[in-house]
């Protein structure tokens, strides 16, 4: 039988309008643009406007990455959107932004939640049905409305984050495209970042707050490290060395974490695709927008081997080693 493989035919990405500075935050809680850039490498973030959802914004990332790749809207038969923020408990966002889309073919839609490593999980999902012949044409989003589930009194998590979409379309090819995915979990450490469901919350009779918890120095550390792992673990199943690596697309939670795996890898910041500075963490939409930014301004190659990675609440981490 031939091979199949994910060839990644387009991207797109949505920012929503208004930004945030880290001078706009000091207005609202004790911090200042040189502690938020110094400790983070960030210093603005994107606000979803009141009528924004994670449908809404993954629909616009959406039509460009389908526009790129040449496909027509009822050719997906598949529809995956990666978020932590739908806009509803159901139905899923993904099956909010098929009919946004005006796919009526009746193709599979539903979402993956895995915090910030949502992308990576999404795609391993495409790449199965793809490499089985269930599914030619899938539509992958990332988009979260952070901005929701953050509270805005607390400084220790408020600086982080940000809203917005990025979105990938893979069709099926004989040619390589991705490598491999490699997706992990680990429920043991679900108390050192999460956020409450408010509903579940109120029928424990819960105070919690439904807000991002988090004890980010701990989250600082394992990040580091099970991501310097799994940069070893990705090149491992595809035989690969770390000089066949020509960019990485991180998840953009913290620009020290980043340089420790490029370092790990070997790689020059020059060899990293970041928009972490000017769009802050937007969770499991940070690896698309980093990717169709790296795709348009004509950095990411044809034929360039690209090492996607992600870490986040659960813990979840994973990568996809693609082949442009
Ligand atoms: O994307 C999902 C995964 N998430 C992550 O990967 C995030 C990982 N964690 C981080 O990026 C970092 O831990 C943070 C950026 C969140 C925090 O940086 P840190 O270097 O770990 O700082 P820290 O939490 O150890 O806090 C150091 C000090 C504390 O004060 P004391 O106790 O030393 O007096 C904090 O209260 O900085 C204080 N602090 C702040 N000061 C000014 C915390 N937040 C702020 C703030 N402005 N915004």
């Amino acid at each position: 039988m031939t091979p199949r493989w994910s060839k990644v035919a387009g991207v797109g990405g949505y920012l929503p309008a208004e930004v945030r500075s880290n001078q706009d935050l000091s207005a609202l809680v004790d911090t200042s643009d040189s502690w938020i850039f110094e400790r983070t490498g960030i210093r603005n973030r994107h606000i979803a406007a009141a009528d924004e959802t994670a449908s809404s914004m993954a629909e616009i990332a959406a039509r460009q990455a389908l526009l790129m790749a040449g496909v027509a809207f009822d050719q997906v038969d598949l529809i995956i959107v990666a978020t932590g923020t739908p806009d509803r408990v159901y139905p899923s966002a993904a099956c909010l932004l098929q009919q946004r889309l005006g796919i009526s073919s009746g193709c599979p839609a539903f979402d993956v939640q895995a915090a910030c490593s949502g992308t990576v999980f999404a795609l391993s999902v495409a790449d199965q049905f793809i490499k089985t012949g269930a599914a030619s044409t899938v539509l992958v989003a990332g988009s979260e409305v952070c901005s929701r589930i953050v509270d805005w009194t607390d400084r220790s998590t408020c600086i982080l984050f940000g809203d917005g979409a990025g979105a990938v379309l893979l069709t099926a090819s004989e040619q390589p495209g991705i490598l491999t995915t490699r997706i992990h979990s680990d429920g043991a450490f679900e108390d050192l970042l999460y956020c409450p469901n408010p509903h579940a919350a109120a029928l424990a009779k819960q105070a919690e707050a439904a807000y991002i918890h988090m004890r980010g120095n701990e989250v600082f550390k394992m990040a580091v490290n099970t991501l310097g792992r799994i940069v070893d673990e990705t090149l491992e199943a595809c035989g690969l060395q770390q000089t066949d690596v020509d960019w990485l697309v991180p998840h953009q939670a913290n620009i020290r974490i980043i340089a420790a795996t490029a370092k790990k890898l070997g790689l020059s910041m020059e060899q990293v695709i970041l928009t972490l500075e000017n769009q802050g963490n937007t969770s499991s939409a940070s690896l698309l927008l980093a990717l169709n930014q790296g795709v348009r301004d004509g950095r990411i190659q044809p034929g360039q081997i690209v090492l996607m990675e992600a870490f986040g609440a659960g813990f979840t981490w994973g990568s996809a080693l693609v082949r442009f």
